[in-house]
């Protein structure tokens, strides 16, 4: 694995290996198995950042479940620009499904707020959080995330599916800007 990459005009520097990545989401997977076995749960994967993260969670879990894409947008370069589209919404009959959202990062938990919002008018048994990382220093109490596989400080992180315009999300490890 390689210590920095450079991506566009930035170099990122090695942050969380693969190899942690893997054991957090293994032990992720064992525990919403031991909570939802029996019960079908239908994750709902927020694209583009979730795919990979979303395959190697439904892999870790040993349990019944399906899956279904959305897609929203928030993000420009490595600002918020603030405005939130629905690109693709949700196709799956949600009423009185037991939902399992997938995120790859909630930084100020826009995205996620809005999506609920719209989650709710689809009248889910129950919803829960799962995000592979969260900006706790951003987020504050905006959100309630109810399974975090790591809380990172405020910089823009890459790689594991996270991109900076387009690119980077093939890299298994992740990655956090250099500052300087
Ligand atoms: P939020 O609406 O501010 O919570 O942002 C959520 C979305 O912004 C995530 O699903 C990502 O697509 C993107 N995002 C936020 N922080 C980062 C980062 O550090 N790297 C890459 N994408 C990010």
């Amino acid at each position: 694995m390689k210590k920095e990459v450079t991506v566009h005009d930035k170099t990122f520097e090695l942050y969380i290996s693969a190899e942690k990545i893997q054991e957090r989401v293994d032990e992720i997977g064992k525990a919403i198995s031991a909570e939802f076995k029996g019960r079908n749960p239908l994750f709902v994967s927020i694209l583009n950042g979730s795919f990979v993260f979303t395959a190697d969670i439904m892999r870790a879990c040993d349990l019944e479940c399906e899956v279904s894409f959305v897609k929203l947008s928030s993000y420009e370069g490595t600002q918020t620009t603030g405005k939130i589209k629905t690109l693709i919404g949700l196709d799956n009959n949600i009423a009185g499904r037991e939902v399992i959202i997938l995120e790859d990062i909630v930084d100020t938990g826009n995205t996620l707020t809005h999506f609920l919002e719209i989650l709710d008018t689809y009248d889910p048994k129950s919803v829960t959080l799962v995000s592979l990382l969260t900006k706790p220093e951003v987020l504050k109490d905006r959100v309630k995330v109810d399974q975090i596989g790591f809380e990172i400080p405020n910089k823009f992180v890459i790689g594991y599916g996270l991109d900076y315009d387009g690119l980077a999300r093939n890299l298994k490890d992740i990655y956090q800007l250099k500052e300087g």
